[in-house]
């Protein structure tokens, strides 16, 4: 009797790092490799990557609000988008590359905001107590430096209006988070030449 065959699982793919650290580039690159290995390959990010969450993006970013209603609303948009994007796609056995995901919360709310990681924790235990990123690439970068090539790009939005001490704290939330879980952290040196970055990503990338 032949056997079933039975389509690869899925892969999520995370990528994260101060606002201005050049992983959009590097995203991009990452699926086109993917592909280019015959694979499906679903691109998004948050929040946002469904019609609600979008809308929801647009609040978090612009609108003012209390950091208790951020935080609740990175999570309203997460459970949006992994109800009806990240779980289908991953259960079909497509490759999900996201920008940004959890490990952003517990940076920016976490850390950066001080709200702190423990209640990250009980809203993550809430809307994703079964799923983690496979890998994450975590790109590194001095928040002066990040800031300097923010400057040259567009306008600023509500966080990345934040000073450098809020970036610092990111980054220490970010270094934090990959450092307790080197297995699923690439980090990525993002100082470093455009080359030297996208090779970096490409060798790190899971077969
Ligand atoms: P991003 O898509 O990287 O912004 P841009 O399109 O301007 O490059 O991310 C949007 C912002 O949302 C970014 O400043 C980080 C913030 N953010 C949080 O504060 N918490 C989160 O959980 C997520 C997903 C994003």
């Amino acid at each position: 009797m032949t056997p079933t065959k039975i389509a690869a699982p899925g892969r999520f793919i995370t990528f994260e790092g101060i606002d201005g650290a050049g992983k959009s580039t590097h995203l991009a690159a990452t699926v086109a490799r993917l592909r280019a290995r015959g694979l499906e390959v679903v691109e998004t990010r948050e929040p946002g990557g469904t019609a609600l969450a979008e809308r929801l993006r647009g609040l978090l970013l612009h609108e003012a609000m209390s950091l208790q209603t951020e935080l609740l609303l990175m999570f309203a948009a997460r459970q949006d988008h992994l109800d009806h994007l990240i779980r289908p796609a991953l259960a079909r056995g497509a490759w999900v590359v996201c920008d940004r995901f959890t490990d952003s919360t517990y940076a920016y709310q976490g850390a950066g905001r001080q709200m702190g990681a423990e209640v990250v924790a009980r809203l993550e235990a809430l809307v994703h107590p079964d799923l983690q990123p496979d890998q994450t690439f975590y790109f590194d970068l001095p928040p002066a430096l990040a800031a300097a090539r923010r400057a040259q790009a567009r306008a600023a939005d509500r966080f990345e209006a934040e000073d450098l001490a809020f970036f610092e704290r990111v980054r220490g939330g970010y270094l934090q988070r990959a450092q307790a879980d080197p297995r699923r952290f690439v980090i990525i040196d993002a100082a470093a030449p455009i080359e030297v970055v996208a090779t970096a990503v490409a060798t790190g990338l899971l077969p």
